[in-house]
Parts: structure tokens; C-alpha cells; sequence
């Protein structure tokens, strides 16, 4: 069986509170209960990682090294800003999938840089949850 790592960065866990007219009224818990669901469809065992500190992500995917088969994940503000997380993701050899939300090449110019995306085999956005489940899909199928 696949394992696959979520992990999701800051202010993820603020969903359902968050500007809900940009991100939904759904909660993070509604979303793990999502990404629970999708795994048992795909038949992979999943674990769900959230932070809103760079570090502690990056010291996540480093302790993923030989211990998942794929790694999804939201960096949220950290996408367009971090150089840490994609060397990191880089470092460990995991194939990763990148999921945003909302559709970031259509919000603020400065969304539609990611740092992350050259480090992942896919980048999902604009899809909401179900975003997760294709990249779940896509990472419990390959291989
Ligand atoms: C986000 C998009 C980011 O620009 C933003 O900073 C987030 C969430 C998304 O899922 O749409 O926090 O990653």
C-alpha cells in the first residue's frame, strides 16, 4: 500500500474562518475528513501534516525521506516565497504534487509565482478539495 504524506501550510488550518469568499465555508477538519475518504478510494494510507512555520515543513519532508511514496502538497503563502520547502522536496526524491485551492494564476500578481511548483510533477489549482483527491490519484496510481 502507498503512503502518502499531506502537508499544508499556514493559515490552511483558518479554513471555514478565512475569508470564506475567497476559500468556502469549509473547515480544515472537513478537509481532513476529505482527504481520509479519498484515501481509502485510492487504497493508500495517508497522514496529514499542517504548520504555519516554514521549518517545521521542511523538517517534515526531511523526515518523509524513505518513508513515504509521495507527498501532496499546499505550501499556501509559502508557495511564492520559499526557496527551503522545494529544496527540500528535492533533497528527499518523494514525488510531490502541488494543490492550491483557489485558482492562483487568477488572484494577485504575486500568487502567480511559485517557488514550489518546479519541485512538484503536477500543479492542481482552483479545484477546490478535490484538488487533493486528483493529486492523491495521481500519486497512489504512478509507479
Ligand atoms: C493557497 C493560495 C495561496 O496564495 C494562499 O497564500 C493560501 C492558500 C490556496 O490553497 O489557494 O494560503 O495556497
Amino acid at each position: 500500500m502507498k503512503k502518502i504524506l499531506v502537508i499544508n501550510g499556514p493559515n490552511i488550518n483558518m479554513l471555514g474562518v478565512r475569508e470564506p469568499e475567497i476559500y468556502g465555508d469549509k473547515t480544515y477538519a472537513d478537509l481532513l475528513a476529505f482527504i481520509a475518504a479519498a484515501a481509502e478510494e485510492c487504497g493508500c494510507a495517508v497522514e496529514c501534516f499542517q504548520s504555519n512555520c516554514e521549518g517545521a515543513i521542511v523538517d517534515k519532508i526531511q523526515q518523509a525521506y524513505m518513508r513515504f511514496d509521495g507527498i501532496v502538497i499546499n505550501p499556501a503563502a509559502y508557495t511564492h516565497t520559499s526557496v527551503a520547502i522545494p529544496d527540500a522536496l528535492k533533497a528527499v526524491g518523494i514525488k510531490a504534487a502541488e494543490v492550491h485551492l483557489t485558482d492562483v494564476a487568477n488572484r494577485e500578481a504575486y500568487r502567480r509565482i511559485s517557488y514550489t511548483a518546479e519541485a512538484c510533477a503536477i500543479t492542481i489549482a482552483g479545484k477546490g478539495f478535490e484538488g487533493y483527491r486528483e493529486a492523491m490519484r495521481l500519486l497512489a496510481g504512478d509507479g
